[in-house]
């Protein structure tokens, strides 16, 4: 049963026609500004509003022109091209953030014939709140790209590796060099020795600094999902792979340098897919059939001994030696102990500028008490150990004692000679260097009991005494053990 019409609404077309007119009322009451387009992209108007937020200055004359000429980002061409209307988008004109509809008009048979571009801006107040919104989210998505851009960007440059020592210099002169070129670097070494230091050094000093670090380190994350990672997905790819194709780190290091951490740790399934990679340059993420071409440089590291892996069978030959094409060595700490006291002061004014106290300093017999350690964990554990040390002992200058815990592995006489390194100097401080050496060498030979270091010196006790004093090496420690 239809219902009776109101009176003066005789039939369908009346009502259509009313409610046309009654929106295109509206729309006029809404709209800032307006352009309309034909077919091929002129405009073939444009209310005058909409030409002074463009800023045109009235001598030339807009109709005619192809829209892009006047809107630059115009999406009215795609409108028309998909014959959707786009309602309420935010669009950029200039530095002005407004809202606008795009409508495809449509001859009587449904064929796009033009578009129609409206400007609702902020007179709208109901879409106030909506503009702000999105403008915060702008901003918000603009300061993730940028933090996102910095942790990609190199951490550390070649001169926070500190040292002093021939060996380090050597090493430093080596990766500078392969920095100037765009072959795989592979870096070796025991841990802590500062191969994640390294990569970024070579990044930074390389002519893709501009372009993003990105690392992996395939120890840290479960085999099941490293695939992913590295290579990407595309949607479908396996359940529960979402609706959105995601990028692999390969992608994301596109024209930079990708680091790839702990290699040696990488399963050999993986491996043979990361060799296709490094000698075609393309990567295919799972579940597509398409590859796409990449540049990446690819920094490998690894404190795993990969030679003996690709005897044993666990890591491939070929990669290996397409891995190793610069191989850099880092030495361990303790094949240059000569940096100890460089690297030291390094650390404990670190230490002290984070607890901002003043910065302690470690006496000759505190410095070849920790020569004598073995260092398993290298700079790492060095710093650790500072760190302990500073925070557990009062005294300004850290002592032998002050490192009772570690134990001693390595000869006095291999740590005097290594922290011996360095620049010619002027004879009396040489002698200077040789007499505080030896006297620490007798100190830690005879396990701090000053008479019998005295004795190894042959001097007597009370010169001993005297030269500590001269050397700062007396403790100025209150709880400090004398063993006499
Ligand atoms: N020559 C150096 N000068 C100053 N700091 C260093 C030096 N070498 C290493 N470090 C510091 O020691 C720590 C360990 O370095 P890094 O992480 O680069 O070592 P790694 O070789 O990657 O170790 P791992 O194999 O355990 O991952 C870092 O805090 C780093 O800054
Ligand atoms: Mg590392």
């Amino acid at each position: 049963m239809s219902r009776p019409s109101r009176p003066g609404l005789t039939n369908d077309a009346d009502v259509r026609s009313l409610a046309s007119n009654t929106l295109l009322r509206l729309f006029d009451s809404l709209y800032e500004g307006a352009v309309v387009v034909d077919r091929t992209g002129r405009i073939t108007w444009i209310n005058d509003k909409y030409k002074a937020l463009l800023g045109w200055n009235g001598a030339d004359s807009i109709e005619g022109r192809v829209i892009e000429e006047v809107i630059p980002n115009s999406r009215l061409r795609h409108v028309m091209e998909s014959g959707r209307a786009e309602l309420l988008d935010v669009f950029a004109i200039g530095s002005r953030q407004v809202v606008v509809s795009r409508i495809p008009l449509q001859d009587e048979t449904g064929t796009v014939i033009g578009g129609l571009g409206v400007i609702l801006y902020d007179r709208v107040q109901a879409l106030k709140p909506i503009v702000s919104k999105f403008q915060q989210m702008q901003a918000d998505l603009a300061s993730a790209h940028r933090e996102l851009a910095e942790t990609r960007q190199a951490k550390y440059r070649f001169s926070q590796m500190v040292g002093v020592s021939p060996r380090l210099r050597e090493v430093k002169d080596q990766a500078r060099r392969a920095a100037e070129r765009d072959a795989t670097v592979l870096l070796l070494g025991e841990t802590g020795t500062g191969k994640e230091l390294m990569a970024h050094a070579i990044h930074g000093a390389s002519q893709r600094a501009g372009k993003p670090l990105v690392s992996l380190n395939a120890a840290a994350i479960p085999e099941t999902l490293l695939e992913a990672e590295l290579f990407g997905v595309e949607p479908g790819a396996y359940t529960g792979a979402g609706p959105k194709s995601r990028p692999g780190k390969f992608q994301f290091a596109d024209g930079g340098t990708l680091f790839l951490d702990e290699v040696g740790d990488m399963p050999l399934m993986l491996q043979a897919k990361l060799l296709r990679v490094l000698q075609e340059g393309e990567v295919e993420p799972i579940g597509s059939n398409r590859l796409r071409s990449i540049d990446v440089r690819v920094i490998a590291a690894t404190s795993r001994d990969l030679k003996a892996m690709v005897d044993a069978g666990s890591f491939r030959a070929d990669l290996y030696y397409r891995l190793n094409v610069l191989p850099i060595r880092l030495p361990s700490l303790r094949e240059r102990l000569g940096d100890l006291p460089v690297l030291c002061e390094t650390f404990l004014e670190q230490i002290a500028e984070k607890a901002g106290e003043p910065v302690k300093s470690i006496s000759a017999e505190g410095m070849a008490r920790l020569g004598a350690y073995h260092w398993p964990g290298n700079v790492r554990e060095l710093g650790n150990i500072l760190q302990l040390a500073a925070a557990r002992h009062d005294a300004r200058l850290l002592n032998a004692e002050h490192f009772d815990d570690l134990p001693v592995t390595a000869s006095v006489a291999v740590v005097a000679e290594a922290t011996r390194e360095g620049e010619v100097r002027a004879l009396r401080e040489v002698v200077a260097i040789t007499e505080k050496a030896e006297i620490i060498k007798a100190l830690v030979a005879a396990r701090g009991i000053k008479l019998n270091a005295a004795k190894l010196l042959h001097i007597s006790r009370a010169q001993l005494y005297e030269k500590l004093a001269a050397y700062g090496l007396l403790s100025d420690s209150p709880d400090r053990k004398e063993v006499v």
